[in-house]
């Protein structure tokens, strides 16, 4: 098969886990006969930099010319720092996110055996933890009316949901709880909030449909706290853009580090694939970012591309390197490999999984040298 991928490696270290990610595509492409085209864009910060726009119309142009797109992580200390930037690199990936319909934000969190002990949480409380985030992604807060007063001393931030927005995502969520555990949890805050209640109506209303789904309310609060001391209740979790936001990256860490979290997002016509961290600006150029996520993200590429075993054996070959000691140094700060060393050694696993190539030793032993 041919496939023509748009690529938006963004800033800091989003280049680096792209390249990763770009060579175990390779390997895929190599074992499995297809063709990956990849064409590249700018984004973000980078792309402040050199158009003055962080979503410049040349890499819309690419997103709309693709099959998929993957996308890096954006954003870079300058604009942090100073709230009056008229352009920020965030506003890149929202105005991509929006422009094309990209509504529904699927987030997996899975906890590796190998990597309990780098989780914050206490070993028993991460067995069997397995959950999926449905983060709305184009509605909500983040897109509602915004205005800061003339004399600056006063600013709103509009929150606004329909009905259809609601519905689209919600049976993404419902259908995706069938093919698993059959339970759905909508998190919100229908005590307070009006948008909240009318998440409520609606799901209340769409799970007639899914009667074989098993459906639970939390307000985010208490959500929250549930995700730390109970996460193996949740199953699928179906939210709106802002509360998915916050408590995808909470359960993210409880998995051992923010490295790991593939994310998929998908709208009518296209899907982009980025991992949940950001673009880690003091990693980026030392070669000791975590291509996992990034290289998840893939993954999850292929499955919307239908290549299904293409998918699964990238996911058994990270799976693999962490049974055997390959990790990044924010998961073994003592014994790590870098960046590069990752991707080359899970690119290679795929193309030969007898690994007569390298010297687990040395690996065990922290040091980088594929023999
Ligand atoms: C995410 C990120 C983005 C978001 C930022 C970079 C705008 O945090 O994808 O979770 O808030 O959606
Ligand atoms: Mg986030």
């Amino acid at each position: 098969m041919k496939k023509s991928i748009a690529v938006l490696s963004g800033d800091g270290i989003g280049p680096e886990v792209m390249r990763e990610a770009i060579k175990v595509l390779n390997s895929i492409a190599k074992m499995y006969d297809h063709t990956f085209e990849y064409n590249y864009g700018e984004v973000g910060a980078c792309a402040i930099d050199s158009t003055g726009d962080p979503l410049p119309q040349r890499s819309i142009d690419l997103c709309l010319g693709a099959d998929a797109i993957l996308f890096g992580a954006i954003g870079h200390p300058r604009y942090d720092k100073d709230p009056n930037a008229p352009v920020r690199p965030e506003q890149g990936l929202l105005k991509l996110r929006k422009f094309l319909g990209l509504f529904a934000n699927v987030r997996p969190v899975t906890v590796y055996p190998e990597l309990m002990d780098n989780s914050p949480l206490k070993v028993d409380r991460l067995k069997n933890v397995d959950l999926v985030i449905f983060r709305e992604l184009t509605g909500g807060i983040y897109f509602g009316e915004k205005s800061t007063t003339d004399d600056g001393k006063q600013a709103s931030d509009t929150c606004t949901y329909s009905i259809e927005e609601i519905e689209q995502i919600s049976h993404e969520a419902f259908k995706a709880a069938q093919k698993r555990r059959k339970k759905l949890t909508l998190i919100d805050k229908a005590n307070v909030l009006e948008t909240s209640r009318l998440w409520r109506k609606e799901v209340k209303r769409i799970a007639t449909q899914y009667p074989d789904i098993k459906v639970d309310y939390l307000y985010v609060d208490n959500a929250a706290m549930q995700m730390i001391i109970h996460p193996r209740q949740f199953d699928v979790i179906l939210t709106s853009n802002m509360f998915g936001d916050i408590i995808s990256d909470e359960a993210s860490v409880i998995t051992g580090s923010l490295g790991l979290l593939p994310s998929a997002s998908y709208g009518k016509f296209i899907g982009m694939f980025e991992p949940i961290h950001g673009s880690y600006p003091q990693a980026t150029g030392k070669n000791i970012a975590n291509p996992i996520a990034m290289i998840l993200s893939a993954a999850m590429m292929l499955d919307y591309f239908e290549m299904t075993d293409e998918a699964e054996h990238i996911r058994q070959a990270v799976a693999w390197a962490f049974a055997n000691n390959i990790y990044t140094r924010d998961i073994h700060p003592e014994a790590y490999l870098g960046t590069t060393e990752v991707g080359d050694i899970i690119a290679a696993y795929i193309e030969d999984d007898q690994f007569p190539w390298f010297n687990r030793e040395n690996l065990e032993l922290g040091s980088s040298t594929i023999i």
